[in-house]
């Protein structure tokens, strides 16, 4: 169990003020995000719709900040080359979205960015170990996705322990990301379950000190 390891938070735009992203990004920057999760919804995958590539590629302007896209929408190999062309650094699909996993992941690498694999709340951590080799991050929900500010779940802290132990086990260098309601105090759970990165949206964006609402998750 390395003690090292870097805890990385991505703030969710999700929850910024839309009106003002320009700033809303300068001010996440400023305060010390690690990245900036993108959350790209298609209105089938889940019940609600956000933003595509036109803005993804608006944002990349905006930031050096490495740009960590996830996908819950139905077809994300169809439209993982427009996102790695507007920008995206990491593209995290959902494993309950595709037929074919293995394909998926070369087509997003085939890309030259890294690749992710995001399960919901009721997918056991089983449907992503045969891939953990190949994955630059694994994400697990702590809500159901489509909406920002719900309620943490916490069946994620074992599923967080399990993932943990298997990537350890195999000496794999795989991230470990979780999203949804987290904050201060969830935030030391999965921690504590060995997670390495965290997104946030509502306890960032709504916060009125980002910088101190970033130390606090870290803390
Ligand atoms: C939900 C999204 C999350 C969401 C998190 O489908 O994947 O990234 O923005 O928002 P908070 O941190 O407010 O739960
Ligand atoms: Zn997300």
């Amino acid at each position: 169990m390395s003690l090292a390891r870097t805890r990385l938070i991505a703030p969710s735009l999700l929850a910024a003020d839309f009106a003002d992203l320009r700033n809303e990004i300068f001010r996440v920057e400023k305060a010390g995000a690690d990245w900036l999760h993108l959350d790209v919804m298609d209105g089938h995958f889940v019940p609600n719709l956000t933003f595509g590539p036109f803005i993804v590629s608006a944002i990349r302007s905006l930031t050096p900040l490495p740009l960590d896209t996830h996908l819950m929408i139905t077809d994300p190999a169809f439209y993982a080359p427009r996102f790695a062309e507007a920008g995206s650094n990491l593209i995290t699909f959902h494993v309950e979205a595709v037929q074919d996993v293995v394909r998926t992941i070369r087509e997003i690498k085939g890309l030259g960015v890294k690749a992710g694999i995001s399960i919901k709340p009721a997918t056991p951590v089983d449907a992503v170990l045969p891939y953990l080799e190949s994955l630059d991050l694994v994400l697990v929900m702590s809500v159901e996705p489509g909406f920002g500010g719900q309620k943490f779940m916490p069946e994620a802290v074992p599923k967080i322990r399990s993932l943990r132990e298997a990537i350890d086990g195999r000496n794999l260098t795989t991230k470990i990301q979780v999203d949804g309601g987290i904050n201060p105090e969830t935030a030391k759970l999965v921690r504590d379950a060995g997670v390495d990165v965290i997104v946030a949206g509502t306890s960032v964006f709504r916060s009125k000190d980002p910088a101190a609402a970033l130390s606090q998750l870290r803390a």
